[in-house]
């Protein structure tokens, strides 16, 4: 990830002003609503139960939508700042037992092999535009799940992501084909279920791939 935008991140207010991110305008609240509403698919499609786990957790945007489908979320990100957003905004969930955090990159997980039935990444890849830096993300989600991966990326084959590449629109966050993002994925064992599902396909390039973990690299 782009240093700047890490650091913003890590820092107390830009932590705050992501929490505030998705309530700011009616735009915001009614595209975050639908994005809930993809990641709720894929959790369904994922047939994800247990424990799951949702890294990077950002501000727990996500985190009571994972709920649903678990028993216990823990909520992991590189950022304390977050982090406190995060126990901040989910007190009431914290307190009775189905959530807890922990300080992690997504990159190096401290948690053993298989520990979650589910392995949630959601909005982190599209910022990482060195392919060594998303095979490590890949590789801990492919080790510390047992069943499934729901991870979203930037999808280039969309009309926004076309209409921006005809148009050599410079573009912050790094765009993959499914098809180079499936591939990224195999290499650790990981196997699409079915095709991404899309935020919207005019307006977004979010997509989000759910994939069953098999047995492959990084799994021996
Ligand atoms: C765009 S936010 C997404 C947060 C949340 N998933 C959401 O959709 O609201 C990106 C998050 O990634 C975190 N992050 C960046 N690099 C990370 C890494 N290597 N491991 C874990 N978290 C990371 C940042 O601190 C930030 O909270």
């Amino acid at each position: 990830m782009d240093p700047k935008l890490l650091s913003r991140y890590q820092s107390s207010t830009g932590a705050s002003a992501y929490r505030r991110k998705y309530e700011r305008s009616w735009m915001r609240r009614l595209s975050n609503r639908r994005e809930l509403a993809i990641v709720d698919r894929a959790l369904e499609r994922a047939g994800a139960t247990g424990r799951i786990l949702d890294c990077p957790c950002g501000a727990g945007r996500l985190t009571p939508t994972i709920l649903q489908h678990a028993e216990h979320v823990v909520c992991a990100d590189i950022s304390e700042q977050m982090i406190e957003q995060a126990r901040e905004a989910l007190a009431p969930l914290a307190l009775a037992g189905a959530v807890t955090f922990q300080v992690a990159s997504a990159a190096d997980l401290p948690m053993e092999d298989d520990t979650f039935d589910t392995a949630v990444c959601h909005r982190l890849i599209h910022h990482m535009a060195d392919r060594e830096e998303r095979a490590a993300v890949f590789a801990e989600m492919a080790r510390v799940a047992s069943r499934r991966v729901v991870i979203s990326f930037s999808d280039d084959s969309t009309w926004k992501g076309r209409s921006q590449r005809r148009r050599g629109v410079h573009r912050r966050r790094s765009a993959l084909m499914p098809a180079d993002m499936f591939a990224e994925a195999a290499a650790h064992g990981l196997r699409p279920m079915g095709a991404p599902l899309r935020l919207n396909g005019f307006h977004s390039l979010v997509a989000i791939a759910i994939f069953e973990v098999g047995v492959g690299v990084g799994r021996a």
